[in-house]
């Protein structure tokens, strides 16, 4: 039966003057605030189609090549994810070492030789820079999915994404924002890509207060506080959780970055460092979450699972519609 109503998700041409048409996603220093309601208003779209329908046809005939030269649960596998409910196909290359690579190929070639088959390539890379020098040799859009302990932008979105979801309404429902949050980073703040590109994030917001809770050789860099301070926002440093725990609106906690390190005697002082544990989250509010971006080793408790206030599993779904979001955005269907 023929509708009335356009459905908006049916295929259509692209629109090559759409503002984030064939763009790169490199680092969240390119996004301003009207950007983020952008993403995260076809972010939301996409939750609801993905409640609905499951998976539809906006970016069919695309193809994704999906380039992982570190491990990757995640982020690989919700591009994956993203890419097919949209429609379009994956080229997944995450052994590396069956690939050119280990015959020494440099990255711009390889960069050069995937976007003859794909429409939009995802890399993640131990270099920091290598997403940049990746978008210099490509025609295509390339979307940086961590580079080294540089910046890992697509994560920053989903956790911004997930803070507004589960926290950014009044009491009256409607959407409030990301106003007077405390939001307390705890871990490895020095190697943790995903707290660099967020903190930077936040800075976007009015009135935000973060905590950074680190062990002193993994401080938060100077070179991100520096940038984070010109904006609105509020930074101090602690070593200790418990005095800023009870005033916390999101904890964002992090993985020891283990693979970072170059004296691994280092790594061995500071692995247990935090522990989040049911007891001590009874000096917590009742209505603020934990989110971390995973992988988890010890720092959160599994008996804190069950907490409502337990966000990261959570957090992962929301990080498949701000994916689905990006790749329709960057191939000019959004
Ligand atoms: C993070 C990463 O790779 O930076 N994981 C992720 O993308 N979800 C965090 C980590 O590895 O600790």
């Amino acid at each position: 039966m023929p509708t009335s109503s356009p459905n908006p998700y049916l295929p259509f041409g692209e629109n090559k003057h759409a503002d984030w048409y064939g763009k790169d996603i490199i680092s969240v220093k390119q996004f301003n605030r009207k950007d983020l309601e952008y993403i995260f208003g076809v972010a939301h779209e996409m939750r609801g189609m993905v409640e609905r329908v499951g998976t539809f046809d906006l970016l069919k005939g695309k193809i994704l090549a999906n380039l992982f030269y570190e491990p990757s649960t995640r982020t690989s596998s919700s591009f994956t994810a993203a890419m097919e409910r949209l429609g379009g196909s994956v080229i997944p290359i995450n052994e590396v070492k069956y690939s050119s690579v280990t015959k020494g190929e440099s990255l711009s070639d390889t960069i050069r030789t995937l976007e003859c088959y794909a429409d939009v390539i995802v890399l993640r890379h131990p270099e920091t820079g290598s997403a940049a020098i990746a978008a210099k040799a490509a025609k295509k859009p390339i979307i940086n999915a961590g580079d080294g302990i540089g910046e890992h932008p697509t994560q920053a979105l989903l956790d911004t994404f997930t803070i507004m979801e589960e926290l950014g309404r009044s009491s009256t429902g409607t959407r409030s924002g990301l106003e007077n949050l405390t939001v307390t980073m705890l871990g490895d703040l020095k190697y943790g890509r995903t707290v660099h590109s967020l903190a930077r994030l936040l800075s976007l917001f009015d009135n935000i207060k973060l905590n950074y809770v680190s062990p002193d050789i993994l401080k938060m860099p100077k070179e991100v506080m520096d940038e984070v301070g010109a904006g609105n926002i509020s930074q101090a440093e602690y070593s200790s959780l418990e005095k800023v725990l009870p005033e916390t609106d999101v904890l964002y906690v992090t993985r020891v970055q283990k693979e970072r390190f170059e004296d691994p005697a280092d790594y061995e002082k500071v692995k247990g460092a935090y522990v989040i544990e049911p007891g001590m989250m009874k000096t917590a509010k009742q209505n603020m979450i934990v989110m971390h971006p995973l992988p988890r080793v010890t720092e959160i408790s599994m008996d804190f699972d069950d907490d409502p206030r337990a966000a990261y599993f959570r957090q992962m779904e929301y990080g498949l519609y701000v994916r689905m979001a990006l790749l329709a955005m960057v191939l000019g269907k959004a």
